[in-house]
């Protein structure tokens, strides 16, 4: 299977991208990405010289032209759309590039691909369309879409837009809904590489109001294979829940990696919280269960152990990885919750 791979320099993209390469002998994988200032060229480097099933595009999802040359004359039997703007803090900052991206970006793949009659496309969302839960029961695929922040309504555009497209056009789409992914290559301002960089650095940890919601960790590869199920088993139209099974509180997370990393709880700091919060997460995902044969393999004590050792390999990725737009999004933003 020839497939079309967005934001793959990303976190999960990258892990996607070296995994279905590693799993299917039989596929090759074009990956088309942006280069935002979460997106890493380096991450997949290593393929670009010496593995020939596996190329490299520098683009964005919202140009039609690259997109539909992308998608033309059998070059391509799948997507996967990954790419997007993810972090929900910069969402608060500044919305527009998140409904450029996640919605506009979203609809003109769907649209391409429609046109290029192309026979499955995976569009990867988030569990936070649904809102938030309060201290009982999890989100179905049938909970009404709720999302609080620009980045989660961006992503709700997204999935609506995918439940209109096969509705009126019966186009292939099939959409995944994850936790919080955690592992190799995530970016250093989501909770955990984040929290790993500053107790390193000896730097406080900054813990948004009382450190009591919750989120339900999914190991990254975890998640792969549940995109990849999707891809190869799903059923066109339909939506599927992932999630760890691995329900926390940002605080113990936070301990818990004090803990590995044998640093202070005294670096903690409580910071003012995030507008619109999400107090609590947590995935049904007997759906994917009973249709797709999936379970997630690891608890969050063994991936988050892997987790780490990965970055402690991995210094200077988390080095090249700190731009000067990384830092001045962090720098005003971190000010900005400690007044
Ligand atoms: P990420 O921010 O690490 O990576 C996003 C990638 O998309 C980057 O490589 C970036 O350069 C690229 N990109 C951004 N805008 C683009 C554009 N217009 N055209 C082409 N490429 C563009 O994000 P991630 O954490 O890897 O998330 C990947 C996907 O999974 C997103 O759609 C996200 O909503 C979804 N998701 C993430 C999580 C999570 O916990 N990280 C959980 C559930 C769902
Ligand atoms: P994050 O990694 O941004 O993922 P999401 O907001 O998509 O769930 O945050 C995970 C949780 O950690 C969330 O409840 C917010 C909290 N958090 C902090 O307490 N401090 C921080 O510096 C960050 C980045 C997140």
């Amino acid at each position: 299977m020839k497939v079309l791979v967005t934001g793959g320099c990303g976190f999960i993209g990258t892990n996607f991208v070296r995994l279905m390469l590693k799993s299917h002998p039989d596929w090759s994988i074009v990956n088309l990405d942006k280069l935002t200032y979460a997106g890493n060229r380096l991450n997949l480097l290593d393929l670009e010289e010496n593995e020939p099933r596996y190329q490299f595009v520098h683009g964005d999802i919202c140009d039609r032209d690259l997109v539909m040359d992308l998608l033309d004359g059998g070059r391509i039997d799948a997507v996967v759309n990954f790419a997007a703007e993810s972090h929900v803090d910069r969402s608060i900052n500044d919305p527009s590039p998140f409904v450029v991206t996640n919605v506009n970006g979203a609809q003109n793949l769907m649209e391409c691909a429609r046109q290029r009659k192309i026979g499955r496309f995976v569009h990867v969302s988030t569990d936070e369309v649904y809102g938030t839960l309060g201290p009982s029961g999890k989100f179905t695929e049938t909970t009404p879409l709720a999302p609080n922040s620009p980045y989660s309504a961006s992503k709700a555009g997204a999935d609506l837009l995918a439940r209109a497209y096969f509705e009126t056009y019966g186009f292939p789409v099939l959409v995944t809904r994850c936790s919080n992914n955690y592992g190799p290559y995530q970016f250093p301002e989501k909770l955990i590489p984040l929290m790993y960089l500053n107790a390193k650095a000896g730097k406080s940890l900054p813990v948004y109001g009382d450190g009591l919601n919750v989120r339900d960790w999914i190991y990254v590869d975890d998640h792969c294979r549940g995109v990849e199920l999707t891809l190869t088993k799903g059923r066109e139209g339909s939506v599927y829940n992932f999630g760890g099974n691995a329900e926390e509180t940002n605080i113990f997370v936070v301990r818990t990696l004090l803990s590995i990393l044998d640093r202070p709880e005294s670096l903690i700091t409580y910071v003012k919280d995030r507008p619109g919060h999400d107090k609590r997460y947590a995935m049904d995902f007997s759906l994917a269960r009973k249709e797709l044969g999936f379970a997630p393999t690891l608890n969050f004590s063994e991936g988050l152990a892997r987790t780490v050792a990965w970055y402690e390999a991995n210094g200077t990725w988390l080095e090249q990885v700190q731009s000067g737009e990384y830092r001045n999004f962090m720098d005003t933003w971190y000010e900005e919750r400690s007044k």
